[in-house]
Formats: structure tokens, C-alpha cells, sequence
């Protein structure tokens, strides 16, 4: 079940913000330990050379790629480095993102311009120079990942240009995925829920938990239905099945992982 093997794995933001699992991490290493070969994406050297280290350390075949998804020449050349060196590009995990703080009325014009970019721009230059690969060779699966703030907003803590472009995430999936259905391309999207990934000490700490990373991550796993927050294996394992080919017949839709946060009343 769920083996990747003779497929080729683009996945963007391979790396994590800080020590541990980020999901796109933990869905570069999964794909790798599934048989796919990977291209380790990130704009950081020492986070593609980590992920690099992990997935060849197990014994797995994977490549480095360091580009910004947010530039097309980037993208561009990273799907073109991808075909060079393994010929085919099958899965492309369109991973990168996060979010700024800030309302409509409080957030900076240029902040909501870049969040539009990391988050939503990323994702369609991923599929901009992805499809054409996966149109000639009649296959593909392109997961992108969005975020429970897409669907359920704070009113406290408003983040807007981040739920906007996340929202725009699952708008992007289905069209792709309706242009290409006859063409053999699947694309859908991963929503995760309240994660507990490096993000959560790395800057969310600061941000939101006054430096209390304990109550921080208490008041998180408070918040969701089943108790405890999610962790990137969750995301990643969600990622492979769509990516899959047990999901052959799945495309234009969601997978929310969230312990239920989305089904539960407020
Ligand atoms: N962590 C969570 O709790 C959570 C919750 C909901 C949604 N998500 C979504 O999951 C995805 C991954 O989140 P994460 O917290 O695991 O990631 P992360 O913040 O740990 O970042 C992953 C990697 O992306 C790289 N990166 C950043 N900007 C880049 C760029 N412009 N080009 C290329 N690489 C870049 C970073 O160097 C890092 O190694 C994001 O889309 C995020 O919005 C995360």
C-alpha cells in the first residue's frame, strides 16, 4: 500500500523552521522511504542538506534543489533541474507557507502582498511549471497544502491575508484539477489543523505564548476535539495517500487533518 516506487517527488520547503518535523520535511522522507525519488526543495542550504542527509542516511535517492518558490525563474528551473536529473517529475508537493498576523484594517499593504506570494503564488508557479512535465507524460499528482485558518478565523487573532490565500489554495486545486482531469493529473489539497511542528517554539512562542512554550502548547492541544495536536507525520502520511496511486479516483477535493477541530462546535 501506498508505495511511490518508479515515481520522481518534488516537494517545496523540504526542510523546517527549526529542529525537528516540518511537514514538508517529514513528506520529503516518507516519499523517500515509500520508493520515490525525491527533490528536496528549499531556499535554505543547511535545510536541504539536512533532509538530504536524513533520506540518504536511510539509504533512500534524493537530490537537493536550493530556489525561492516565490520567484518563477526559480521554479522553473527547479522543475527543469528535477526532469535533468531523474527524467520524470510525478508528485509535486506544493508545501511552502505561514502566516503574518494583521487584519484587514492593521495589516501593511506590502505584508498582505507578500503573503499572497509565499502562500498562494508559490503554489501556482509549483503547478504553472509542474503540468506541462506531467501533461507529456500523461500523469501526475500535484498535493497543496493549505490551513484550518482557511476555513475557521479568530477574532481575536486575525491573520487575513494568510486565511485569504489559503482559502485561495482550495480555489487553485480545484481548477487545476478540473482542467487536467482527462489528462491523467490529479491535484488536491492537504488541510492541516493545529500542528505541533517546530514552527510552535520556533516562532509561535514568540509571537503568541509570551516565551511559555508549555502554555502555549497546552492552550493548542485544548483547542482540538481529539485532545492533542497533530504532528508533520500526520500531514506527511495525508500527503502520500493523495499523492498515491490508492487515490487514483480523488481529485479537486480536501483532506482536512485536524482531530476534528472543523467539525466541532465553537
Ligand atoms: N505547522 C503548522 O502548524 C501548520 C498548520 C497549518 C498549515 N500549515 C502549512 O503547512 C506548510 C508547512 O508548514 P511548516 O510549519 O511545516 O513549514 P516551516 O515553516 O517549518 O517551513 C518549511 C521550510 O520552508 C522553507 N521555505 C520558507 N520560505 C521558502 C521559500 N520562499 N522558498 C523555498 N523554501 C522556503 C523553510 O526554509 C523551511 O525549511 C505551510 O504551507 C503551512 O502554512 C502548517
Amino acid at each position: 500500500m501506498l508505495r511511490l516506487d518508479g515515481k520522481v517527488a518534488l516537494v517545496t520547503g523540504a526542510g523546517s523552521a527549526g529542529p525537528g518535523w516540518g511537514n514538508g520535511k517529514a513528506t520529503a522522507v516518507l516519499m523517500a522511504r515509500q520508493g520515490a525519488r525525491v527533490l528536496a526543495l528549499d531556499n535554505r542550504a543547511e535545510a536541504v542538506e539536512e533532509t538530504l542527509g536524513l533520506i540518504r542516511g536511510e539509504g533512500h535517492e534524493a537530490e537537493g534543489h536550493i530556489a525561492d518558490v516565490t520567484l518563477a525563474a526559480e521554479v522553473e528551473a527547479a522543475v527543469a533541474a528535477c526532469v535533468a536529473r531523474f527524467g520524470r517529475l510525478d508528485i509535486l508537493v506544493n508545501n511552502v507557507g505561514g502566516s503574518f498576523p494583521g487584519g484587514a484594517e492593521s495589516m501593511a499593504e506590502a505584508d498582505w502582498d507578500r503573503q499572497l506570494d509565499f502562500n498562494l503564488r508559490s503554489a501556482f508557479l509549483g503547478c504553472k511549471y509542474a503540468l506541462p512535465v506531467m501533461k507529456a507524460q500523461g500523469r501526475g499528482a500535484i498535493v497543496n497544502l493549505s490551513s484550518i485558518a482557511a476555513l475557521r478565523m479568530s477574532a481575536d487573532r486575525p491573520h487575513v491575508a494568510y486565511s485569504a490565500s489559503k482559502y485561495g489554495i482550495l480555489a487553485l486545486t480545484k481548477s487545476v484539477a478540473m482542467e487536467h482531469a482527462r489528462l491523467g493529473i490529479r491535484c488536491n489539497t492537504v488541510i492541516p489543523g493545529l500542528m505541533h511542528t517546530p514552527l510552535v517554539e520556533h516562532r509561535l512562542v514568540r509571537q503568541l505564548g509570551a516565551n511559555d512554550a508549555a502554555a502555549l502548547i497546552a492552550k493548542r492541544d485544548a483547542q482540538v476535539p481529539m485532545g492533542k495536536m497533530g504532528d508533520a507525520w500526520d500531514i506527511a502520511h495525508a500527503v502520500l495517500f493523495l499523492a498515491s496511486d490508492e487515490a487514483r479516483h480523488i481529485t479537486g477535493t480536501e483532506l482536512l487533518v485536524d482531530g476534528g477541530i472543523s467539525a466541532a462546535m465553537p
